[in-house]
């Protein structure tokens, strides 16, 4: 099990490099299926849902060759299986985009239900709905599920609710189809737009993404390319958050700012700072962060990837403040961590009220999923003493290098093992 380890009270300052976006690259590389020549990949996040899908891919035949950290040369020629167990994708969420890229490439795919973050019942019958207005025929036998068809056809498809992984899904079993697909009610995040410009560099034909209508006309062949992955606007969110979460002053690199506008404009809210470059933003706060209300929606909403990392900021805020989580059923569960530090919230259903306290103590806490993990860490950094956060590897599925970078803007942060308390049992 690994550990983060966190003495609080220092602000951070100084300058952070952001990584390729998880949610991009876990859509780009099964996507990387549909090629008939190898893709190089460029600007990958080295995080273990990263690792998680490369060893999928060799598994099913695919040749995966690290060019270096963040550059993969992926070649999809000899893959010849149409299978993807449990075992290989680990639980991920992401594996349901296996179905649709290898329908798009074989017109068959067997895949074990994803998994992913606990935030209630996580469905996938708007992907499902997809594949058969395509014209697959799904199942869902022996914990696996199969879709099947003779050949796919366009078709138009309205997604009930506002899905990134069915629209994901779509696309890919979408791009080769004979014909024309029309996805309504599409999501709109910055990792849809990048995965139709990565499939359009590999001569796919998709207009629209970014806009709740994508229109995919359907091609014969697709060919390799090279490609790069955008700025993850989640991991450059939660360090602007940990920024005002410690009345610090941290410039943040490599980032899209069109991408951040949901978050700047909540934590300037709070009282931050923020200013804007072309590919940086820099946070500076010199107060008590203010209340503020934050509600969550798909993008151009705020994130709910960001929702657990502001209501920690908000948890020393001055006043009272609401936080609706509007796309999930079930992401209050990292509150419980919260209250052991002293933190005052109230969650009713989908609401949390969060009464600002002057500060948080130190506690053993739990990282319960990836952003709450995060969260976790920005709470360790606001706390007096120190503050062990449990099942930290759940973090590392998201965030490339995380101790390092936080150390180096000045986090006194150290991250244990299992064996390294082995090891000093035994010194
Ligand atoms: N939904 C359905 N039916 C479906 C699919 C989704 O009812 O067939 C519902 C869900 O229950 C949820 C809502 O639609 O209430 C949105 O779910 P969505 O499909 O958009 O989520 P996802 O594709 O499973 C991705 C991200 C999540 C992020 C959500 C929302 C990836 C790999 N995961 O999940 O990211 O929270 O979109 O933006 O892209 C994270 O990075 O920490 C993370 C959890």
């Amino acid at each position: 099990m690994v550990k983060f380890v966190i003495s609080g009270g220092r602000p951070l300052k100084g300058c952070v490099k952001i990584s390729g976006a998880k949610n991009a690259a876990v859509a780009i590389l099964p996507g990387v299926l549909l090629a008939d020549s190898p893709c190089i990949i460029e600007n990958l996040p080295e995080i273990s849902d990263v690792v998680a899908i490369c060893t999928a891919l060799r598994e099913l035949g695919a040749t995966v060759r690290f060019i270096d950290s963040s550059t993969v040369e992926i070649d999809p020629t000899n893959v010849n299986s149409f299978y993807v167990s449990k075992e290989m994708t680990q639980g991920m969420r992401a594996s349901s985009y296996f179905l649709g890229a290898l329908l798009g490439r074989f017109n068959r795919a067997r895949v074990a239900p994803p998994g992913g973050c606990d935030f209630g019942v996580r469905p996938i019958d708007q992907h499902i709905k997809g594949f058969e207005a395509l014209g697959a025929k799904v199942t869902i036998e022996n914990g696996m599920v199969e879709a099947r068809s003779q050949k796919l056809g366009g078709c138009s498809i309205y997604l009930d609710v506002v899905s990134v992984g069915a629209t994901v899904n779509i696309m890919l079993a979408a791009v080769k189809a004979r014909g024309t697909t029309i996805i309504e009610n599409a999501a709109r995040e910055p990792h849809i737009v990048d995965l139709a410009n990565f499939l359009n560099s590999m001569g796919a034909n998709i207009m629209g993404a970014g806009t709740n209508v994508i229109k995919i006309r359907g091609v014969e062949s697709l060919h390799g390319t090279t490609y790069s992955i955008i700025p993850d606007q989640i991991e450059a969110g939660t360090y602007m958050a940990a920024a005002v979460a410690t009345q610090g002053d941290v410039t943040i690199t490599n980032v899209i700012p069109k991408h951040l506008e949901s978050i700047v404009a909540k934590l300037a809210e709070t009282g931050a700072e923020i200013e804007q470059f072309d590919e940086a933003v820099r946070v500076k706060m010199s107060v008590r962060p203010r209340k503020c209300n934050v509600k969550t929606m798909p993008h151009p909403g705020f994130p709910t990837d960001m929702q657990p990392q502001i209501a920690t900021v908000l948890t020393i805020a001055d006043g009272t403040s609401i936080v609706t989580e509007g796309v999930w059923d079930n992401r209050f569960r990292y509150v419980d961590q919260l209250t052991l530090m002293g933190a005052s919230v109230q969650v009713d259903g989908k609401m949390a009220v969060i009464t600002g306290v002057d500060k948080l103590k130190s506690a053993p806490v739990k990282a319960v999923d990836l952003r709450a993990g995060a969260a976790m860490i920005i709470a360790g950094l606001m706390a007096e003493g120190t503050t062990v956060v449990e099942d930290s590897g759940h973090i590392d599925r998201g965030y490339e290098r995380v101790v390092e970078k936080f150390a180096s803007l000045g986090a006194d942060i150290h991250r244990e093992t299992e064996n390294d308390f082995i090891d000093s049992l035994a010194e």
